[in-house]
């Protein structure tokens, strides 16, 4: 099996009915419309063909000698979308531009490789989200920032690298519909700072041609003060004349050596990053000056949203971090640029593993916006323990805001169906690094593969997502296909058992965010804070305590706020609660604690059980480098278990009513 090929391995044979026929690719559009998306959407059908069949399929230009694959444009259709349909034997993939058609040949591809015959085939597809984007935290010298899969791909010693896996990554992305990528950390320092200039253009370019024979367009971080860094002016005042005209030349002339740049990613004013607030300005002030430079050359510029204030004293129980993305935009719903989109995280605090969704959706009405997820799991397991985040992303976007009367959920804003909306969408920090098989835990591939099909089409359900990568992944096999998908399906449940209980995350050691420490973040300056002591836990953010629940449109505000209603998974995010608090499942919050971790513990072991059975069904390599994972997590699992279950025990005296073992 070739890893670094993830799932367009072409290596294992196939035989699909109708393929046998299938020897030649015309390419019936015209010349001057042959790009290096037709060029490779030929190229994709060449070497799938070759490796699943054996068979070198002839390539002509013209209709005339169409009797195999046939590539079409067909005026009229929505961009991007395709339509691949078999007709006498013959396969017609058609649509209105070359992104459509590279992605008709995937859908055409991921067909046969999982099942499908050709006789009778018909699958016509448009994205539903416009924008479906990776950010990728790497730095410049190699690292990456909550990276979990080796070294960058894309810089090595403050250089970009264009090589062969650029082009499998590119390959691999555009598989599963991303259209577009930020390369560098959203924390630029050093010599990313001076990629917009002469020392990296050429290079920039380079990669963005790459990217754009996929359909992908290149994105870069953007360092708030580069006017000071690079241009050695002495503010980045959004509103100073002489730092306006920086940015325009400094556009101008990025713009004029890499000409399909997409446009900019900012975190500004967050985590000790710049921004417009050292000058008094807002975040809608810093964003729109950026968009006008950017705007002649059609870019965008993706304004984080996440900023809050990380020097909070724990005592401090007004402050609530979870308001503060709501707080500091609210303010400014309509005033931004309309080429700037605001990328809001899935959740009011950071990836954990059960949030609720964002204030912000729903409540911005006037503002272009993108989720913003992690696949990287940085808080779910490192890409040590399997956590399959497909179902929780689902969860988020069928959440309704109630922001309209129907189009009213997370995916209806982000999709621009509610606002009519086209820069819109939906990113994902990225979980891939140099390892071979790209994401360290081969099965965290899943992750990367599922962002980008929900992102194009999120009425495909978690499972439908699973077993196609599955197939592609693996292979064929019913065994292998039943317990990959009941490991992946229970994963992240598994993994929200023997964490943090009913929705308070964090719990985790501050440096690596990697292991259980139930006090870790209590008393630090993050404004990340459970508040447990001997009689209750949880965070009053009701009317009576922060306000945060408020934030909501109705009915998710009372439901919410009122104790009663709040669903068990978010309780302690929205309450402070007496252990004794019974909870809508009949059980006590303590019971629940004790439950959920013994559970979840049973979850893994069964999950490590059922893969061990697999060890002759899976490439060799591929099982032991999971198993190890596997071990891993089954012995981290306790960990979390024995300490959160002792924590609460120790606090509380109270035993657990089926009398296991916690250690007290
Ligand atoms: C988290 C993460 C940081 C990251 C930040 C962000 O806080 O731990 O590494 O920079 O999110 O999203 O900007």
């Amino acid at each position: 099996m070739a890893f670094e090929q993830a799932w367009l391995d072409y290596s294992r044979k196939l035989s699909c009915e109708g393929a046998g026929k299938i020897a030649s690719v015309s390419i019936a559009i015209p010349e001057d419309r042959q790009d290096d998306l037709i060029g490779n959407s030929v190229t994709e059908l060449q070497r799938a063909f070759l490796g699943l069949f054996g068979r070198e399929l002839s390539v002509h230009t013209g209709t005339k000698a169409c009797d195999g694959i046939c590539l079409a444009f067909r005026e009229g259709m929505q961009a991007e979308a395709y339509h691949v349909y078999e007709d006498g034997g013959k396969i017609t993939i058609e649509a209105a531009d070359s992104s459509g058609i590279l992605y008709g040949v995937f859908a055409l591809l991921c067909h046969m490789r999982t099942g499908g015959s050709l006789s009778g085939l018909e699958l016509a597809k448009a994205p539903v989200m416009p924008m479906r984007m990776l950010n990728h935290w790497d730095n410049m010298d190699g690292s990456i920032e909550r990276g979990y899969s080796g070294e960058s791909f894309f810089f090595e010693d403050d250089e970009i690298l264009v090589n062969d896996r650029t082009v499998t990554y590119a390959r691999l992305a555009a598989s599963v519909g991303i259209n577009a990528a930020v390369i560098n950390n959203v924390n630029v320092k050093d010599a990313a700072t001076w990629l917009i200039t002469e020392r990296y253009a050429d290079k920039v370019r380079e990669l963005a041609d790459v990217f754009g024979g996929y359909g992908i367009r290149l994105y870069l971080s953007l360092n708030y003060a580069a006017p000071m860094e690079v241009g050695r002016l002495n503010s980045a005042d959004p509103l100073s004349e002489e730092v306006r005209a920086w940015w325009k030349k400094q556009m101008a002339y990025i713009f004029q050596k890499v000409p399909n740049l997409g446009g900019f990613l900012i975190k500004a004013d967050s985590e000790g990053r710049p921004g417009p607030f050292t000058y008094g300005r807002t975040h809608a002030d810093g964003a729109n000056m950026l968009a006008e430079a950017a705007l002649p050359y059609g870019a965008k510029i993706i304004w984080r949203c996440f900023v809050y204030n990380c020097q909070q004293d724990w005592r401090d129980e007004k402050t609530d971090r979870a308001r503060s993305g709501y707080d500091n935009f609210i303010g400014l719903d309509g005033q931004f640029l309309d080429n700037v989109i605001l990328q809001i995280k899935n959740g009011p605090m950071d990836f954990q593993v059960r949030e609720p969704v964002h204030p912000l959706f729903g409540r911005l009405t006037k503002t272009n916006q993108m989720l913003e997820v992690q696949i990287a799991q940085e808080y779910t397991g490192q890409q040590r323990h399997v956590c399959y985040l497909i179902p929780m992303f689902r969860e988020i976007l069928a959440f309704h805001t109630y922001v309209a009367k129907e189009h009213d959920t997370v995916e209806d804003i982000v999709s621009g169906r509610t606002f009519a909306q086209k820069n819109c969408g939906m990113a994902a920090v990225a979980n891939t690094g140099n390892d071979e098989n790209w994401t360290g835990h081969d099965m965290a591939a899943a992750n990367w593969y599922g962002f980008g099909r929900l992102a194009f089409e999120p009425e495909l359900t978690a499972e439908e997502i699973a077993k196609e990568w599955i197939r592609l992944t693996f292979g064929m096999d019913e065994e292998v296909e039943e317990t990959m998908l009941h490991i992946l399906m229970t994963s992240w449940k598994a993994y929200e058992n023997y964490n943090a209980p009913l929705g308070i995350g964090w719990m985790v050691n501050p440096n690596f965010h990697y292991g259980p420490s139930v006090d870790g973040y209590e008393y630090s300056r993050w404004g990340t804070y459970h508040r447990a002591d001997h009689l209750g836990i949880g965070v009053d953010r009701s009317g009576e305590g922060t306000g945060y629940a408020l934030l909501y449109r109705e009915p998710n505000a009372s439901v919410y706020n009122d104790k009663e209603r709040c669903p068990d998974e978010l309780i302690l995010f929205f309450h402070h609660l007496p252990y004794t608090w019974k909870l809508k499942s009949g059980k006590t919050v303590i019971q629940h604690i004790y439950d959920t971790h013994f559970e979840g513990v049973e979850m893994v072991d069964e999950m490590v059980e059922r893969f061990k059975k697999l060890q002759d069904k899976l490439p060799q390599k591929a099982y032991q480098r999971m198993l190890e994972r596997f071990l891993h997590q089954k012995e981290h699992a306790r960990e979390w278990r024995d300490q959160i279950n002792s924590y609460f025990y120790r606090k509380t005296g109270i035993a657990d009513e089926k009398g296991r073992k916690i250690y007290g």
